[in-house]
């Protein structure tokens, strides 16, 4: 049986990290190598957390920190998924972990917003957000036959925080709170497992 004790191991690592309170730059560093170690194996994510759901994409939480100071997510996107145009507000690490993502990264102009960058994101890929810099894009499942699924952390209780979907052509803004897609998170703590 697939043991979740890789993602303990990070959620560990990465709230050691947290507590060293080194400023934005160096978690982003840091934590790009965790992230990166995690997503090097595909055997630790419980399936009730990788299941996509055929109406929209999924946001499962894995963990969050009792603090609010960061949170760990399982984005999953089912053939031909994909989000609208949104901001985070907050630093954020993106991991590749199954399947292919196509992200488009927008800037703001005077109306509305210019696509920047499209990227096809592949296993193993670990994207950086900077909150004011480099925050707006729009995600989709690259493949149209296959699940794809990636390894978010946040520096908030993600699910928690005030931000915006924005129309693409007038830049109108509207503000969400997305919460999570399950009731439950994964149990890290059974060390008999
Ligand atoms: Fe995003």
């Amino acid at each position: 049986m697939a043991s979740i004790t890789p993602l303990r191991e990070f959620v560990e690592a990465f709230t050691a990290l947290i507590d060293r309170n080194e400023g934005q730059e160096r978690i982003l560093d840091q934590g790009a190598v965790l992230l990166r170690s995690l997503i090097a194996h595909d055997r630790w994510l419980p399936e009730q957390f990788a299941r996509p759901d055929p109406e929209r994409y999924s946001q499962y939480l894995l963990h969050a920190d009792p603090y609010g100071r960061f949170s760990v997510v399982s984005f999953v996107w089912g053939p031909g998924q994909t989000t609208p145009l949104h901001d985070h507000r907050v630093w954020g690490l993106i991991g590749i972990l199954r399947g292919r993502e196509r992200e488009e990264s927008y800037t703001r102009t005077g109306a509305g917003f210019v696509l920047e960058a499209e990227e096809i994101l592949e296993p193993g890929h670990v994207g950086l957000l900077r909150p004011g810099e480099r925050d707006y894009h729009r995600v989709s499942n690259a493949l149209a036959d296959e699940t794809s699924l990636s390894i978010h952390v946040y520096g908030a209780n993600i699910g928690a925080v005030a931000r915006a979907t924005y129309d693409i052509e007038t830049g109108q803004e509207k503000i969400f709170i997305s919460g999570y897609s399950s009731d439950v998170v994964p149990n890290l703590w059974d060390l008999t497992k």
